[in-house]
């Protein structure tokens, strides 16, 4: 297959969560056009069956390859974790996850080899985190815990409302109560709420935010494929919803803190 420097990245998530990962590629590579697919009529994905979330994941992922792009990222960690051979096994093109990026950052800051996951229901119990980061260090301890009530407090802007941040407090109570040191962001979703959560967390606990560990692993990638874009031009960028794009548009805009231009209606 052919592919040319200048085709687009596509990057894919239930819903708005994979903009910090659009946020963080924008900076790092800032000549890439990039592709942005949210499945807003469908999200929340993390509550889903397995079943469910490879269909979908399937879909998304064709529709992507049909927009040729030359990289997919799945920015989605729930679909990362269940459906990523089922999007690797579909794709021509090169294939990023996000679970080995944030648990290579994961193993990298925690001293205290005692570290905390929390994600999505379909993500923690998939296990897939404890697996990645077993595979790189057998001896951590991996606590794990579930926040579903996250995602739609994200996708409805509820960044620093107090009902977030008592719920917040409570899903973190067991985490906390063991001696982790570092926090891994299991969901593209949470690290809209960031700072809620660190000060919830205290000082003293890293947050592994996954945008920035996926940006460098792409960046690698191309360099290493030499499918950099060589035109030193302003960027297209396009996103891609299955519902109300006005919304999308709205709470994109404020945590991008940039005009998204064009949010297209897609039907899948
Ligand atoms: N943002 C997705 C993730 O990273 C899933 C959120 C959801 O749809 O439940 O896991």
């Amino acid at each position: 297959m052919d592919i040319k420097n200048n085709q687009a990245i596509g990057v894919f998530d239930s819903g708005i969560g994979g903009l910090t990962v659009v946020r963080a590629l924008m900076e790092r590579l800032p000549f890439e056009n990039i592709i942005y697919f949210g499945d807003t009529a469908r999200v929340p994905y993390g509550i889903k069956s397995v079943e469910t979330i490879n269909h979908y994941a399937t879909q998304i992922t064709e529709f992507l390859l049909k927009k040729d792009v030359k990289l997919l990222v799945v920015a989605c960690n729930t679909m990362a974790a269940v459906a990523y051979s089922a999007i690797k096994d579909l794709s021509p093109v090169p294939v990023l996850e996000v679970i080995e990026a944030s648990a290579r950052n994961a193993v990298a800051e925690t001293r205290t080899k005692s570290i905390g996951v929390i994600g999505t229901p379909a993500t923690i119990n998939s296990n897939a985190y404890a697996r990645a980061i077993h595979l790189l260090v057998k001896e951590v301890k991996i606590y794990s815990q579930t926040c579903p009530l996250f995602v739609p407090l994200v996708e409805e802007g509820w960044f620093d409302h107090p009902a977030t941040r008592l719920i917040a407090q409570e899903y973190l109570k067991p985490v906390l109560a063991e001696q982790i040191d570092t926090l891994v962001l299991g969901c593209t979703h949470y690290p809209l709420l960031k700072s809620l959560l660190q000060e919830i967390v205290g000082p003293k606990i890293n947050l592994i935010d996954s945008a920035e560990a996926m940006a460098d692993a792409t960046a690698d990638l191309l360099n290493q494929l030499n499918l950099g874009n060589a035109n030193k031009l302003p960027p297209d960028y396009l996103f891609c919803v299955s519902d109300v794009p006005y919304r999308f548009q709205t709470i994109g805009e404020r945590f991008l803190g940039r005009t998204l231009g064009k949010v297209e209606l897609v039907r899948l």
